[in-house]
């Protein structure tokens, strides 16, 4: 096995990118609820830009960066227009432990440098594999908040805010 490449997500990668979004809520129930239209789901609002990791025609992972909103801002402790948040982060269960995610974080590190912008995020507290990641990766919690869903094991939502490392990657 290579090393993935890191690429900017093109409109055509839309479709493969559901496909493995499909396998990732299977195994890890991520998103918690299947979303009516994934496509869009991948694309939130406020979405400056998105990447993928791929391996020959295989997409292995994906990430987004968006705007951040005033709530996720207010738990971080810092202002909104400084900001932009990780989301929609995954790498295909057959891709684990590879790098796909660190590299994909990277990546969004680095664009958001560019502008200027720190990068914050929410992560339900069952995702521990992404709160180990973003933990050896230096991020720090800033805060926890209930969320309004109940998880496929039956919780309430606990959402931890983790907030980067000013100044070097992640
Ligand atoms: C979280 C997730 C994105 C990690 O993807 P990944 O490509 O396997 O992560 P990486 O290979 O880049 O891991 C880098 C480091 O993170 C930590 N890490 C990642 N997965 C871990 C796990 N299951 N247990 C403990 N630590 C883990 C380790 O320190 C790892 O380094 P190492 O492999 O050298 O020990 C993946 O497990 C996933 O898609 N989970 C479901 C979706 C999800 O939770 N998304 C995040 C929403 S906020």
């Amino acid at each position: 096995m290579g090393e993935p490449q890191i690429r900017c997500r093109r409109d055509d990668d839309v479709k493969a990118c559901v496909e493995a979004l499909a396998t990732v809520h299977e195994v890890d129930r991520y998103p918690a609820e299947w979303p009516a239209d994934p496509g869009a789901w991948l694309t939130p609002d406020g979405m400056f830009d998105a990447w993928v990791a791929v391996e020959g025609q295989d997409i292995l992972g994906h990430v987004a960066l968006t705007r951040t909103d005033d709530v996720l801002a207010a738990d971080a402790g810092l202002a909104p227009a400084g900001l932009a948040s990780v989301a929609r982060l995954f790498a295909t269960a057959s891709a684990r432990r590879r790098g796909v995610a660190g590299a994909l974080l990277a990546a969004a590190t680095t664009a958001a440098a560019a502008e200027g912008l720190r990068l914050v995020l929410e992560v339900e507290d069952g995702g521990a594999a992404a709160i180990a990641l973003y933990e050896r990766s230096g991020w720090r919690h800033a805060g926890t908040r209930t969320g309004n869903w109940t998880t496929a094991d039956g919780r309430t939502a606990l959402l931890h805010t983790y907030v980067a490392p000013a100044g070097r990657d992640a």
